[in-house]
C-alpha cells in the first residue's frame, strides 16, 4: 500500500508543491496525533491519510481479477463501492477548487489516480451478483442504489469540472467532450432504477398504516433502515437518477400503491413518483414513534399477535436495540427532501437532521457546548470511561465493540453513519436546490424568498461548524487503531485509551454493564450481531420449526451470501456467527509490536468494512471541516 501512495504524494508533491493544496493542508493538520510512537505510520495531513485509507482498501482487500472484494457480503460491498466513489467526488472537489492554481501536469496526475480508482468501481459494476441481491431483503436492495446513484453523481461532477462548466446547477446532460465516465452513466442508473422497483414493493400500507417491510420472508417488521434507506433512496433518484430508456431485462413496473399504476418501463429524470415516495415514507417514519428517551432510533417494529393470527394492525412491539447507523442514513434524505421541496417550511428537513446528529453526539458521551467529551478518561479507577447511548468518551461506538463481537454488518455502520453525516454537511450542498415547487412570482418576493433561503443557509452551516471538534475527535480515535500496515480498526475508541492500563476483562465488564443498561430499557434483540432469533416474533409459521440451519454460506468467502437475509445473522440461527474464524476476513496482523494490547484484533479483527469506516471518518472530516476555512 505506501508504493502507491508515496508514489503518487511524492509526485503530486513535487509538481504541486505551489498549489495552495499544501497549505490548505496545513491549515487541517494535526502533528500531535494521540498515538505518535505506538503507530508507525507518520502523522500526516488529513487529506493524505484519507486518501491513504482509500488506497489501503484497495489494495488489501479488492481484487481487480474478480472485480470485487471477496471478503465483503453483497450488502457490505455496495457500501464499500459507496464509499470509492464519493471519495473520488471529494478528490474530483479538491482539484475543483484548486483548479486556478495548478499547472496542467499537477492536475493530469491526480486525474490518473480518480481514473485508476473509478475503473474498481466499474468493475464492481459487473461483480455485482445483482441475481443474489433481487432475493435478499429490502434493505439490502437499497444500499445497491445508494451506491449506483453515488457513482452517477460523481460522474456528473467529475465531468463538469473537466468540461470546465461548474457551475452547471443540477443538470446531468454532459457536453459534447463529456469524461469517458459519463458513458457508464445509463448503466448505473439502469441498475439503481431496478432496484429501486424491486425495492419499493416492500411499501406496505395494510400494517401500520405505511412504512416498508424489512423482509419479505420473515414475519412483518417495520425497521428503521429500511425506512431511512427509502427515503433516501427516493429522494436520491427524483434529484439525481437521469431516466432510463433500458426496459431490459425484469422492467416489471414497482409498487402500484406508489407509482399510481405507472406502468412505463420508460422513466424520465425527476419524476415526481420518486419524490412522492420519499414525503410519504418520511411522513410515516417521522410519526412512527421509533425514537427513544434519547432520541436515538431504535431498531424497528414488530406487530403484536400477529403471529398468533390476531388482526392487530399496529406496529406496537419494538425492538429498543440502538445501532450507530440507524441515526445516519435518513440525513441524506432530509438534505434531499429540502433540496426538492420549495417554500420556507422545507427547513424543518434541516432542524430535523441536526436534532439528530445533535443526539448522537450527546450518546457519545461529547459536550458540544464545551467541546470536550464529558468524562476525561483520566479516572485510573475506571480506564475505560461509561456508556453513554451511543459511545463513550466522545467517540461513536457499537454496542458490540468494546466486547470485540461485531458481526460483518455492524463492523460496517460507523462507517455509514460518517457517510451520510458528512453528505448532510457537505459545505454547498444547500446550494444545489432543485426548487420544483411554489417559485413565487414577483422581483420583490423573489429577493424575499431568496433572503430566507440565505438565512436558512447560514443557520445550517454554523451549526455542521460547530460538529468538525467532534468529528475530529473521533477521526483521531479511528487513527489511532491503525495498524502496522495502516488498517483501521473496528472499536475507534480504543484508538484513545491507554491500552497499557487496560486489560481484557476491563473491557468487558465495561461492555457487560453497557449491556445491561441497555436492557432495562426494554425488549433489546441484537439480531445483526447475534443473528435473528429462531421464534415467532421473527420467522413466519412455515419456517418453524427447522431442523436444519442453513449452511453458512458467507463463510466460504467469495461469493458467499445468504439468499434469504441481509447481514451476517440471517435465517441460519444465533450460532451460526463464529467470531473467531479467522478465516472471516481479519487481517491477522499482529500490530502488538510493542507489547500493547491491541483490542482490535478480537473478534472479526480488521477488515474490508472496518477499513471502509476508518475512510468514512476521515473523509466526513475533510468534507465537513470545508465550513471552517
Ligand atoms: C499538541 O501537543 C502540545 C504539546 O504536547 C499541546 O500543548 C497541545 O495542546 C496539543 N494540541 C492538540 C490539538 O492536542
Ligand atoms: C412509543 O413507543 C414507546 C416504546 O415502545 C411506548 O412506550 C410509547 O407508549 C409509545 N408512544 C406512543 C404515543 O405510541
Ligand atoms: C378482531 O377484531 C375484532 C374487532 O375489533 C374482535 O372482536 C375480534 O376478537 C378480533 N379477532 C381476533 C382473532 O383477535
Ligand atoms: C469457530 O472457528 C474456529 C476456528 O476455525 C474453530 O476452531 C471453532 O471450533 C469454531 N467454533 C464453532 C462453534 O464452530
Amino acid at each position: 500500500m505506501l508504493i502507491t501512495w508515496a508514489v503518487v504524494v511524492a509526485t503530486a508533491t513535487a509538481v504541486c508543491a505551489t498549489s495552495p493544496w499544501s497549505s490548505l493542508l496545513l491549515k487541517l493538520k494535526d502533528r500531535n496525533g494521540s498515538n505518535a510512537g505506538r503507530h508507525p505510520l507518520p502523522d500526516i495531513d488529513l487529506f493524505q491519510d484519507m486518501f491513504m485509507a482509500l488506497s489501503d482498501m484497495q489494495d488489501n482487500y479488492f481484487q481487480r481479477w474478480l472485480g470485487t472484494w471477496p471478503h465483503g457480503i453483497d450488502w457490505t460491498r455496495a457500501v464499500m463501492s459507496t464509499h470509492v466513489a464519493a471519495t473520488l467526488r471529494t478528490i474530483s472537489d479538491e482539484l475543483e477548487l484548486n483548479r486556478p492554481n495548478q499547472g496542467v501536469e499537477c492536475t493530469s496526475r491526480k486525474e490518473d489516480v480518480i481514473a485508476g480508482y473509478f475503473a474498481d468501481v466499474i468493475a464492481y459494476y459487473f461483480a455485482e451478483d445483482a441475481f443474489s441481491l433481487r432475493n435478499q431483503a429490502y434493505d439490502d436492495m437499497l444500499w445497491v442504489v445508494l451506491g449506483w446513484l453515488e457513482s452517477i453523481q460523481f460522474i456528473n461532477e467529475h465531468s463538469r469540472f473537466l468540461s470546465g462548466t461548474a457551475s452547471a446547477g443540477l443538470g446531468t446532460t454532459p457536453g459534447a467532450e463529456a469524461w469517458y465516465g459519463s458513458r457508464w452513466i445509463p448503466a448505473f442508473a439502469h441498475r439503481a432504477r431496478i432496484f429501486w422497483e424491486l425495492a419499493a414493493r416492500g411499501w406496505d400500507t395494510k400494517l401500520c398504516g405505511g412504512g416498508m417491510l424489512w423482509n419479505p420472508r420473515l414475519m412483518p417488521y417495520k425497521n428503521a433502515i429500511t425506512n431511512q434507506l427509502f427515503i433516501s433512496a427516493s429522494i436520491g433518484m427524483y434529484l439525481h437518477f437521469p431516466g432510463d430508456p433500458n426496459a431490459s431485462p425484469f422492467g416489471s413496473g414497482a409498487n402500484p400503491t406508489l407509482t399510481d399504476n405507472h406502468r412505463t418501463t420508460e422513466w424520465p429524470p425527476h419524476d415526481p413518483i420518486f419524490g412522492r415516495a420519499a414525503q410519504e415514507a418520511h411522513r410515516w417514519l417521522a410519526s412512527s414513534n421509533m425514537t427513544n428517551h434519547q432520541g436515538l432510533y431504535a431498531d424497528g417494529f414488530h406487530i403484536s399477535g400477529h403471529h398468533s393470527g390476531g388482526n392487530n394492525t399496529n406496529c406496537d412491539e419494538r425492538d429498543e436495540m440502538v445501532y450507530t447507523y440507524n441515526q445516519g442514513v435518513v440525513l441524506t434524505g432530509l438534505l434531499g427532501l429540502y433540496q426538492a421541496t420549495g417554500g420556507p417550511a422545507r427547513e424543518h428537513y434541516l432542524r430535523e437532521g441536526h436534532t439528530l446528529i445533535q443526539n448522537v453526539i450527546r450518546a457519545t458521551g461529547y459536550d458540544l457546548a464545551r467541546n470536550r467529551p464529558i468524562d476525561d478518561g483520566r479516572d485510573p479507577t475506571r480506564p475505560i470511561p461509561p456508556w453513554r447511548g451511543l459511545g463513550r468518551l466522545g467517540v461513536l461506538e457499537e454496542a458490540c465493540d468494546a466486547l470485540g463481537s461485531c458481526s460483518q454488518d455492524a463492523q460496517t455502520f460507523k462507517g455509514i453513519w460518517m457517510h451520510h453525516f458528512a453528505a448532510f454537511c457537505a459545505p454547498g450542498a444547500l446550494l444545489r436546490s432543485r426548487a420544483a415547487v411554489a417559485t413565487p412570482a414577483g422581483a420583490e418576493a423573489e429577493a424575499e424568498a431568496e433572503a430566507e433561503a440565505e438565512a436558512v443557509r447560514a443557520r445550517h452551516e454554523a451549526d455542521c461548524r460547530r460538529y468538525v471538534p467532534w468529528l475530529r475527535h473521533n477521526a483521531r480515535a479511528a487513527l489511532g487503531t491503525r495498524d502496522a500496515r495502516g488498517l483501521f480498526g473496528m472499536w475507534w475508541t480504543a484508538g484513545l485509551l491507554r491500552l497499557a492500563a487496560v486489560e481484557a476483562e476491563m473491557v468487558e465488564a465495561a461492555a457487560a454493564a453497557a449491556e445491561e443498561e441497555e436492557e432495562g430499557d426494554g425488549q433489546v434483540v441484537d439480531y445483526r450481531n447475534l443473528g435473528v432469533p429462531m421464534d415467532e416474533v421473527w420467522m413466519r409459521e412455515v419456517d418453524l420449526p427447522r431442523p436444519v440451519p442453513m449452511p453458512s454460506l458467507e463463510e466460504e468467502g467469495e461469493g458467499g451470501q445468504k439468499p434469504l437475509t441481509g447481514g451476517t445473522g440471517g435465517l441460519g440461527g444465533r450460532d451460526r456467527d463464529n467470531k473467531t474464524d479467522p478465516m472471516m476476513g481479519g487481517s491477522g496482523v499482529d500490530s502488538d509490536k510493542a507489547g500493547v494490547w491491541d483490542p482490535n484484533l478480537r473478534g472479526r479483527g480488521r477488515t474490508l468494512e472496518t477499513q471502509g469506516g476508518g475512510l468514512a471518518v476521515l473523509r466526513a472530516l475533510w468534507v465537513v471541516s470545508g465550513h471552517e476555512l
